[in-house]
């Protein structure tokens, strides 16, 4: 559809008003089915935005491409090493972390790649005597969640580093929060067994480690039908 549109824009086959008609339904329609397939909301504006981006992209200026892409660079800079996507934590499941850190009495937080930092500085309004830390390693993402700290800066431990989640000593956590892919799974967990404490919970949010039972699996019942899975690495 796409290609025929361009190809007919080309071609001045069909007047410059239809041809922005066109568009404009294409872009609406795939929004709308968008909806109806109840795609995540992160898809409504690239499905409004693609088609006219296709059609009218050469009207923008050089430079809104080479920014679009410093962009994207600096958000996913790690992806492809790591594969593991930047998504957010929704706020049922912070919710249902706050408890976890209440029924534990857990000193210390820590969220393996913290993205914009919504996890642990939700966690360190609730509960201002833990101490939150979050790792890292793409530079924007890193750069908002170290913003987004700064005014709890004052209030004890709220830290966010720019740093690998596999050069971080996971000895000194109560809970190790992660949120990744099913990729580095196994060796995280690994990772875990040789540092973590005694008791000490890691709490895997929607990725399992591969023949590890669980201790407990924390449902959320949300749009996504999260799933928290609780281990306790270093009692093993
Ligand atoms: C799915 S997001 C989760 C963000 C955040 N924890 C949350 O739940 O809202 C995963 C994050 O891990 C980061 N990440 C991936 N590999 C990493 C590594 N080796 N060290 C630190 N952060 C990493 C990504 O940049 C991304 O921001």
């Amino acid at each position: 559809m796409f290609a025929l549109l361009i190809g007919a824009a080309r071609l001045s086959l069909v007047p410059s008003t239809s041809i922005a008609a066109l568009v404009a339904a294409q872009a609406i329609g795939a929004s709308l089915i968008g909806l109806l397939l109840r795609l995540r909301l992160i898809w409504l504006p690239v499905q409004l935005l693609l088609p006219l981006g296709l059609v009218y992209g050469s009207a923008a200026p050089a430079w809104i491409y080479l920014l679009a892409f410093a962009a994207i660079a600096l958000v996913s800079w790690n992806a492809p090493s790591e594969q593991v996507p930047l998504y957010l934590t929704n706020r049922k499941t912070r919710d249902a972390l706050g408890r976890l850190v209440t029924e534990s009495g857990a000193r210390s937080f820590i969220d393996l790649g913290c993205g914009t930092g919504g996890v642990i500085s939700s966690l360190k309004r609730r509960h201002p005597q833990l101490a939150v830390t979050g790792v890292e390693t793409a530079p924007l993402v890193f750069a908002l969640a170290w913003l987004r700290l700064l005014p709890l800066r004052g209030k004890g431990v709220a830290t966010v580093a720019y740093r690998s989640l596999w050069k971080e000593d996971l000895s000194r956590y109560d809970i190790v929060y992660c949120f990744l892919s099913p990729a580095p799974m196994g060796k995280l967990y690994a990772k875990a067994k040789a540092e973590m404490k005694p008791g000490a919970l890691l709490v895997s949010n929607s990725f399992k480690v591969t023949d590890v039972e669980p201790e407990r699996i924390i449902e959320l019942g949300d749009g996504r039908q999260t799933g928290l899975y609780i281990y306790r690495p270093g009692d093993i």
